[in-house]
């Protein structure tokens, strides 16, 4: 049995096919594809691989729960002391069930509802990260209503180009994202209007699937010069939080940054920052922990056009269509076929329902097992039901053994809540 966490091709006669010691063909047969498969072990080591990074430094992980915010998941993550960093009151609830402690968790997002603000105060989180003076003043309001102080930080807006995709880049001036270092240095100058919001913490974050290193060290040169500034002026900053974006190796030739190389950048804007550091990776801890099981339902001839056709589509994982991004497409066969180009699509109603276009694959037949790689972050969290195509299931991976972490959605639960117009009122 093989132990280990990553895809590798050591297996000699199924390469690819082994996954955290799991034959993912004879997995397969026991669970109707299309479905997630998440290593935990590779999720482990990517944990113990940035907090090793970070020693010496008083810094906390928060993952980003959007990233993948499937329950097991999160138990993975409060078993390894690791965080949450959530964007919405579902995303707190999940983190509370799921055994993540109040007090470790960071509260981002520009759309806080004063419900969700209430529910997070009520739950005692560790501290928002406020994106606009409008989301101040209701903090404020609301801890006055509760007789509370609530820890605040403010999101800054550095505009630094992470040079990634346009969709998934958030550290520039133009997007909706945290607020100027001139309109944030107005806060902290009449902080004392707002006595209970204890505004003492900076929060950066510059987008996601970022590559270079050039983009993190610039955004926080800028974020660790405000603090000094900040310092220097008087105020107390008890934490700076430089957000997720580390990227992942998507295809053949990508040179993710390493923790230590991150962790150095960090050192060098903030080594002498002597209050506490947060992090908020997503991507990183996850993505290359899941691949995505499917069937070929079959092959179909275009006009000059050879078309795969999969029982996994664009409700399953969206990243293809919404972004044009590459995943890995790993048949799993283990005889050497003739070669070809084929558009691999899903069977749903979209042109966009496309996973590659013009991708060499061995010759495929219908029925056969097919693995998308890179398919643990930002997969099943943007999940849908589009077509009326329930929710795959989701399966942990650990040491040889499985466990089904979200049955299937049965067609029941995918109607739950939806009724005939019976009952008529007025408001
Ligand atoms: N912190 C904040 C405030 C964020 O908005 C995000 C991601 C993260 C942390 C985590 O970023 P990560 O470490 O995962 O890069 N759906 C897109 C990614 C959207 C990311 C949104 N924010 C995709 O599939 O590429």
């Amino acid at each position: 049995m093989q132990h280990n966490a990553q895809l590798t091709a050591d297996n000699a006669a199924q390469p690819d096919a082994i996954f955290d010691g799991v034959d993912l063909r004879r997995l397969a047969e026991r669970i109707p594809t299309p479905f997630h498969a998440y290593s935990a072990n590779a999720i482990r080591a990517r944990i113990a691989g940035l907090q090793q990074a970070l020693q010496g430094m008083d810094a906390m992980l928060c993952y980003a729960v959007k990233a993948n915010s499937n329950l097991a998941i999160l138990q993975l993550m409060a078993e390894a002391r690791v965080g949450a960093d959530i964007v919405s009151s579902g995303e707190l609830w999940r983190a509370l069930h799921a055994g993540i402690p109040a007090q470790h968790i960071v509260f981002s997002g520009v759309g806080k509802t004063a419900a969700e603000i209430a529910e997070a105060l009520a739950a005692g989180i560790q501290r928002f990260n406020l994106e606009s003076a409008d989301e101040l003043d209701l903090l404020q309001q609301m801890a006055a209503e509760l007789q509370v102080r609530a820890h605040a930080a403010v999101r800054i807006n550095p505009d630094v180009d992470a040079q990634t995709h346009a969709k998934i880049s958030t550290g520039k001036a133009q997007n909706k994202f945290g607020v100027s270092i001139d309109e944030a240095r107005r806060w902290f100058a009449d902080a004392a209007r707002r006595p209970n919001v204890r505004l003492d913490g900076l929060h950066v974050h510059i987008g996601s699937q970022i590559l270079g290193i050039e983009p993190f060290r610039l955004a926080f040169a800028r974020v660790a010069a405000f603090w000094r500034e900040l310092e220097a002026a008087g105020h107390t900053i008890a934490s700076i939080d430089v957000g997720g974006g580390l990227g992942v190796r998507y295809r053949d030739g990508e040179q993710p940054i390493a923790p230590a190389d991150y962790a150095a950048a960090i050192r060098a804007a903030l080594g002498d920052f002597t209050g506490r550091l947060l992090l908020e990776p997503g991507r990183y801890l996850v993505a290359e922990a899941g691949v995505l099981l499917t069937r070929v339902i079959r092959l179909k001839h275009g006009e000059g056009r050879r078309f795969l056709v999969l029982d996994a589509a664009m409700n399953d994982l969206l990243r293809p269509s919404l972004y044009d991004a590459w995943h890995d497409i790993v048949p799993l066969i283990d005889d050497v076929r003739p070669r070809h180009r084929y558009d691999v699509v899903g069977p749903v109603c979209e042109t966009g329902d496309t996973f590659a276009v013009e991708r060499e694959l061995p010759e495929l037949h219908a029925g056969e097992l097919v693995l998308i790689r890179g398919t643990g972050a930002y997969g099943a969290s943007m999940a849908s039901t589009y077509n009326s195509r329930p929710l795959a299931a989701e399966v942990l991976l650990d040491r040889g053994r499985h466990a089904i972490v979200r049955r299937r959605q049965s067609l029941e639960d995918m109607v739950a809540g939806e009724q005939p117009a019976r009952h008529w009122e007025t408001a």
